[in-house]
């Protein structure tokens, strides 16, 4: 199908379909490429210190381009947004930016979750807030237990309390059901594994165990640095046996486990030795307004320059549902999942200014 041509007013849901027919259903968004700590799979401080050249401020896109950008995402079938960096709890009032979306997902009169990532450092104090702003839920990133694993992992001197306290105050402020993802790395926080199962058990918070990817360029990933998700849940099961769930929705990146004994569920994110890009329905706005159909591209369609331009709805829906329409990106299946050569040479972008 031409997408160029379409008559935008009857662009429906159904009928916008990638190359490989996947529907385009959940809009990521950077809202910075800053964040206050340094993990290493993702800003090692080798590399982002204080020489690195951040995004001037003029070239992030406005609140307000966001909201109409995210309008137009609407109507072409996206039903989840979720907000990420960076850390976007840096980013200057962005529950004004949570407020703008909530109301116009009312404009548009389709239900429209929205969701945020972040490390849990600032939650503690803008929880409620952002709850009262129109946030629907938040994920929270955390790699350990102990002090010195988080620190190592995080490249940082927060203690673990900062984000577990962030963790309850947005259980308390409703932004619920919390998830903690944990990103686990051979050799580096394997050992917390069982510690963190064992902590969010019986807590009705879902843990996520996340496989350490090859995004970006500059966070040294090996295969050998990989532990797959199958020794995860097996690590968890000698202790803790475990049954799969149905997914809730197709394309689901996690797959679901429950503890046999009712103490909750877990998740893992096997990107790496199970990749899941046949149902992947993600699209990815940049902090410069670029949009990027796969974590792993290298080029993205921007949007800003048109913006800026005056361009009306059409012309930018068309130009969306156009670069929707030619997408063909598995890169993740395309690796080599037993030696992890990747699908592609050409230098990726990083993952805090695309938007995890
Ligand atoms: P829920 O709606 O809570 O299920 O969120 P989600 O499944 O979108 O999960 P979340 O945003 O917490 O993503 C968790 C992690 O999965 C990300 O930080 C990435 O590491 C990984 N991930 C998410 N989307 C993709 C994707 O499209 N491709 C790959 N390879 N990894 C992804
Ligand atoms: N591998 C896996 N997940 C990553 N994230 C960032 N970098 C990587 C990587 N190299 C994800 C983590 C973190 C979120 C913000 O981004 O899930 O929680
Ligand atoms: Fe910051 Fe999240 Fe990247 Fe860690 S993973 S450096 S918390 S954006
Ligand atoms: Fe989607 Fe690309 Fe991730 Fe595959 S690798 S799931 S296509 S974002």
């Amino acid at each position: 199908m031409d997408y160029r041509a379409l008559d935008v007013e009857r662009v429906h849901a159904d009928t916008l379909l990638d190359g490989l027919r996947r529907p385009l259903h959940d809009l990521r968004i950077s809202v910075t490429d800053r964040c206050n700590l340094r993990c290493t799979y993702c800003m090692p401080r080798e590399i982002f210190d204080e020489n690195h050249a951040y995004l001037p401020r003029s070239e992030l896109l406005t609140f307000e381009e966001i909201e109409r950008l995210a309008g137009l995402f609407i109507r072409l079938g996206v039903r989840k947004i979720r907000l990420t960096g960076g850390e976007p709890l840096l980013r200057h009032g962005i529950e004004q930016l949570i407020e703008k979306l909530a109301r116009r997902q009312t404009a548009e009169g389709v239900p429209v979750e929205i969701a945020l990532t972040t490390n849990g450092v600032l939650l503690a104090r803008k929880a409620q807030s952002l709850k009262d702003a129109g946030l629907s839920r938040v994920t929270v990133s955390l790699d350990g237990l102990s002090n010195a694993t988080f620190q190592r992992m995080s490249g940082s001197e927060v203690a673990v309390a900062t984000v577990l306290e962030g963790i309850a105050a947005a259980r308390t402020a409703g932004l619920g059901p919390v998830k903690v993802n944990m990103v686990v790395k051979r050799g580096a926080n394997e050992h917390e594994i069982l510690p963190m199962a064992e902590h969010f058990r019986h807590s009705g918070i879902v843990l996520r165990f996340i496989e350490f990817m090859d995004v970006g360029t500059s966070n040294g990933w090996r295969m050998d640095d990989v532990v797959p998700a199958r020794e995860i849940l097996d690590r968890i099961a000698v202790c803790h046996p475990l049954e799969q769930l149905d997914p809730h929705y197709s394309g689901e990146v996690a797959e679901r486990w429950r503890y046999a004994d009712g103490a909750g569920e877990v998740g893992v994110i096997a990107s790496v030795t199970h990749a899941f890009c046949n149902e992947c329905s993600r699209v990815r706005l940049a902090t410069d307004g670029r949009l990027y159909t796969c974590l792993f591209a290298s080029e993205g369609l921007d949007l800003r320059a048109p913006l800026r331009q005056g361009e009306g709805d059409r012309v930018l829906t068309n130009l969306i549902a156009d670069c929707w329409g030619r997408r063909s990106d598995q890169y993740s299946q395309l690796r080599h999942a037993a030696t992890g050569e990747a699908a592609s040479q050409v230098k990726k972008v990083e993952m805090s200014y695309i938007g995890g």
